[in-house]
């Protein structure tokens, strides 16, 4: 198939791109820079110099795909706005189309705001934070959109080798030998997955021509912190010690996005495995590299 990738160069991006070339799909991807345009060509695939705040300027990359990939985000102030205007230009693509556009867009798992006991699945009522709350409207502007089959991806937290993800803030207070800064509490629990597992989400996902509705992606249903923070003591050598931010002084001192990690949440992924047969290779994150 033929994909146009947004973001195919960010983090949960370059995985998805690598993940597409590898099972043989032909993949464009969106890039801003040169050094974006060269990430993309080292992954296998071909760049389309444009700027997503610029739509015009990426709109002719759609004419002849069969799935468009939104995974990038300016985390701007601006950020969605952009997004508007990037699913506006989707849907305008998608009018004139013989077949369907089969797109996936990407949510997250801090739409379902805080969940405590309770486990998110995709029928679980959707309470994003302020910050996120607009990719809610993204996806349901595409979810309802005309001649479009659309799947809308909510990864759980998402950590990987180069760097950590989601551990790095905590990898890099750790190395340093410094007590690591927890937000919102050490009882907070995470959903996680793995980059590599997420990637695989997407392409098969990407594979489906009956695509509709929202599909969460975890591998674990939620870790707490003390945890993820013990495993990560023990492998930097780091005794362990710890000092706990609230909330607010990390929305104050981060910016509002830092309300997520504050959150306790469990989100499950059962519908994506009845629907397309995803399974984690990673169940565990204490057994992956990060
Ligand atoms: N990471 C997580 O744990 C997680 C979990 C759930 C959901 N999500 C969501 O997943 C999405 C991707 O997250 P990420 O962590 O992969 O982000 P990221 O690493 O920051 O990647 C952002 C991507 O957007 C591209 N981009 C930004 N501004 C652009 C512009 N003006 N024009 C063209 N491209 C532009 C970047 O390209 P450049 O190469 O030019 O920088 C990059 O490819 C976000 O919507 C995020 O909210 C992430």
């Amino acid at each position: 198939m033929k994909i146009l990738i947004l973001g195919g160069t960010g983090s949960i991006g370059s995985a998805v791109t690598a993940e597409l070339v590898l099972g043989s799909h032909e993949v464009v991807g969106l890039c801003r820079s040169e050094a974006s345009a060269q990430k993309l060509v080292a992954l296998g695939a071909r760049p389309w110099r444009g700027d997503l705040c610029q739509p015009e300027t990426w709109q002719a990359a759609l004419e002849g795909i069969d799935v468009v990939i939104q995974l990038a985000s300016t985390f701007g102030p601006d950020m969605g706005e952009v997004d508007a205007q990037a699913v506006t230009a989707i849907l305008e693509a998608a009018r004139g189309r013989s077949q369907p556009l089969r797109v996936l867009y990407t949510g997250g798992c801090w739409l379902y705001g805080e969940t405590g006991d309770l486990t998110a699945s995709e029928t679980s009522p959707q309470r994003p934070i302020p910050a996120f709350s607009w990719m809610q409207d993204s996806a349901n502007r595409l979810l309802q959109g005309s001649n479009i089959a659309c799947g809308v991806i909510h990864p759980a937290m998402v950590y990987h080798e180069d760097g950590g993800g989601v551990f790095s803030r905590m990898l890099s207070q750790a190395a340093s030998g410094l007590p690591v800064e927890v937000w919102g509490s050490i009882s907070t629990r995470w959903p996680l997955v793995h980059r590599r597992d997420l990637a695989r989400a997407y392409r098969m996902l990407a594979e489906q021509p009956e695509l509709t509705g929202h599909f969460n992606v975890s591998a674990q249903t939620g870790v707490a912190v003390r945890e993820i923070l013990g495993e990560i003591s023990s492998r930097y050598a780091h005794d362990g010690s710890y000092v706990v931010r609230n909330r607010k002084h990390v929305m104050f001192k981060y910016g509002d996005w830092a309300e997520g990690p504050t959150l306790d949440q469990q989100m499950r992924a059962d519908k994506i495995q009845a629907f397309c047969g995803w399974r984690p290779e990673i169940r565990d994150f204490t057994q992956a590299e990060f």
